[in-house]
């Protein structure tokens, strides 16, 4: 466990990428987390520094950029305003959100770059890398594309093919090719400076594996498995255009790779927002650190980040805790941003206004803290209408309306407690216990848990005691059981602050009760006569037409990418060649009578899908052939055509129906086929050879 005194903390949360939107699985990784534990700290009092921005460096922005055509700051532009708007529309409210193309940011991570290179704590190594002789530049992985060694399929990137998702390097490439030139690149002799992460293996050892054995599993085992595999020097800069210049002489056309200034950019925002005070968020020993991320993030900011920060010294903390979590999935499958099988945040906002809370509650109620989970629209519509609105929201909307009608909505008195009211409040302070233990240690899925435990109790305790019909009898006790209600009430608004803040704001104006962690739980939070507002709805249920609109968007996504995978496959099929038979005499051939003949009638052999019965005149006679065209042919579209058999095929019964000779197909590598007709129509029964 923790067991520093610590006197403030800061937060940071992974800054998002600037070349799409954030989805439902970074706020269920890594946002909404970080957004309940700082909202929980506030409430406690506690010092607090919350701190992200956007990550606008790395290969593909540029990617993105060059494809729309437009420069790599027009990509960041656009999409850093619709990442900070959407985490505003949530209720995540940073203190700072800050850009790594900022001017700071640049001072910054520069400045952090040079001090380290002064000091030798780098070192440089020549390497061979591809490069594109026309475009004169030297090539990211994901700038090179070729045949994919592994499964063969065109269109892999240097550094994966997305086919069969093996990870590969631009050298395994069959024929790479250059995405800017389409030329093929050569290999170039380039000079990069390494971070010698080895150097660092045994005080990470320590720290980590020695010191923090109460982080979660997924993180320590990560860096375990890193560590046991033993680190090897690791390139902090690239040749690219777009990033910070990497700032020593000859370096030209060099950037800092996006994961060294990336993290640096904690610092950069600090810096924007408290010029002549970040250093006691950065290098105070009393402050603790905690970084919240996805799991893909945690090498960095468990072992690269760290040796970085311990190269450079001067006081610079390290994380007490990174609570990363799994992936979220969506309907059963990865979220995808390049698939568009996501989520989208601004989306969310736009299609559910006034239910951000509800997204919040169901990413955290289904949070992947511990193994990948899962997102369906249905468990959404669930948990929104039959926890939110039928547990929470019904009861505080009950004891809000009875005090209206009885006691003219003022707060009534409490009198003597009977046994269910004494066991009732008895059960608070323990839910607050709980929740405090799980948000500190990170567990967020059981804080929340504990928190509609506490809407439960409520909503057991005004069911069982019927205020309404004791109202017919007794009103003092009306009012201690409203009394209670309220004050149950007032403990939900605290309680439910970090993870429903816009309820909970809501409901505190509704029944005037204060925000201060301290009083949850207790029995005397609204003074007795404290005037009511009119009662609200908390939560409003989501339609089945609404779950059924994104479901379809969902399955027409699929159904798109589906058609769009098969007509590939088949494209590819289809260029498939038989290979030439095996040599045949011209006795051989002239054994077989392949004639012209007319479809006369035509029909589905039934319980079939692939059957025609065919009736035809082959000038000789009329027959009957029972052929495999039906998924090519309908039984009309037949009827009438002239075609081509071979007449002297010895019959066979087929489905119980004698097939007298054979149709003459043309047939590609996908399997699709064509009839064979002479190029005009001829007299039925003429000889083809
Ligand atoms: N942009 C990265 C991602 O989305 C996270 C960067 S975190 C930072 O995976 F620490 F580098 F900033
Ligand atoms: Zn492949």
């Amino acid at each position: 466990m923790e067991n520093k005194n610590y006197r403030r903390t800061l937060v940071t949360c992974a800054l998002p990428y600037a070349n799409g939107p954030v989805h439902i699985g970074h706020l269920a990784g890594v946002y909404v987390p970080a957004d309940i534990y700082v909202r929980y700290l506030r409430m406690k009092g506690e010092e607090v520094l919350y701190v992200c921005g956007s990550d606008e460096h790395g290969v593909p922005i540029t990617i993105k950029a060059r494809q729309k055509g437009v420069s790599p700051q027009d990509i960041v532009d656009e999409y850093h305003a619709i990442i900070d708007r959407s985490f505003k529309d949530l209720g995540i409210n940073f203190d700072v959100y800050g850009r790594t193309s900022s001017k700071i940011h640049e001072e910054t991570s520069s400045a952090f770059f040079k001090k380290l290179y002064d000091e030798g704590k780098f070192i440089t190594k020549e390497s061979e890398q591809y490069y594109d002789p026309e475009a004169k530049t030297f090539l990211a992985d994901r700038y090179i594309v070729g045949t994919c060694p592994k499964c063969g399929a065109e269109g892999a990137y240097g550094d994966q093919c997305e086919k069969c998702g093996s990870t590969l390097s631009p050298e395994e490439l069959i024929n790479p090719k250059s995405k800017l030139s389409g030329a093929e690149p050569i290999k170039k002799k380039t000079t990069h400076w390494y971070l010698p992460l080895q150097d660092y293996e045994n005080w990470l050892r320590e720290w980590i594996l020695e010191g923090h054995k109460e982080w979660r599993p997924n993180v320590y085992g990560q860096v375990k498995s890193w560590l046991d595999g033993g680190l090897q020097p690791r390139a902090v800069t690239r040749d690219l255009e777009w990033g910070v210049p990497v700032p020593v002489e000859g370096a030209e056309g060099k950037v800092l790779y996006v994961w060294f200034d990336a993290p640096i950019g904690y610092i950069s925002n600090t810096r924007e927002i408290l010029p002549d005070s970040w250093e006691k968020w950065w290098k105070s020993p009393d402050t603790k650190l905690v970084h919240f991320i996805g799991k893909d993030n945690i090498v960095f900011h468990c072992i690269v980040f760290p040796s970085m920060l311990k190269a450079y010294g001067d006081g610079y903390i390290l994380p007490e805790n990174v609570p990363a979590n799994e992936f979220l999935n969506l309907e059963g499958d990865k979220i995808s941003t390049s698939r568009g099988w996501a989520v989208w945040a601004h989306e969310y906002v736009r299609d559910f206004p006034g239910k951000e809370d509800t997204l919040r509650y169901v990413l955290t109620a289904n949070a992947p803290e511990t193994k990948d989970n899962d997102f369906s629209w249905k468990d959404f519509q669930a948990r929104n209408n039959s926890e939110l609105v039928a547990i929470f929201g019904n009861f505080v909307n009950r004891a809000v309306v009875l005090t209206h009608k009885y006691f003219d909505g003022k707060v009534p008195a409490c009198g003597e407690l009977e046994p269910i009211d004494r066991e009732t409040l008895e059960a608070l302070p323990a839910i607050k216990e709980a929740i405090e233990k799980n948000i500190e240690s990170y567990k967020f899925r059981e804080a929340l848990k504990e928190a509609m435990n506490l809407a439960r109790i409520g909503n057991k305790y005004i069911s069982d005691t019927e205020p309404w019909k004791v109202a017919k009898t007794d009103l003092a006790r009306t009012a201690t059981i409203l009394n209670i209600s309220l004050q149950i009430c007032a403990s939900l608004a605290i309680a439910f602050e970090p993870f429903t803040p816009f309820a909970a704001e809501r409901l505190r104006r509704m029944i005037g009760s204060p925000l201060d962690w301290n009083l949850l739980g207790r029995a005397d939070i609204l003074p007795v006569g404290a005037a009511l507002k009119e009662a609200e709805l908390l939560f409003t249920k989501v339609e089945d037409a609404e779950i059924d609109a994104q479901i379809e968007r969902l399955a027409k996504i699929k159904a798109e990418r589906e058609a769009a995978e098969k007509a590939a496959a088949d494209a590819e099929a289809a260029k498939r060649i038989e290979p030439q038979k095996e040599e045949c005499s011209f006795e051989d051939f002239e054994k077989m009578d392949i004639r012209t003949a007319t479809v006369l009638e035509a029909e589905r052999v039934p319980k079939t899908d692939k059957l025609l019965k065919l009736t035809i005149d082959t000038g000789i006679d009329q027959r009957t052939i029972v052929s495999g065209i039906a998924e090519y042919y309908s039984p009309e579209e037949m009827v009438g055509k002239q075609i081509c058999i071979l007449a002297n095929l010895a019959p066979r019964k087929i489905r119980g129906i004698e097939s007298k000779g054979m149709i003459l197909m043309a047939r590609q590598g996908d399997g699709r086929m064509r009839f064979v007709t002479p190029q005009e129509t001829l007299a039925n029964g003429a000889t083809i050879g």
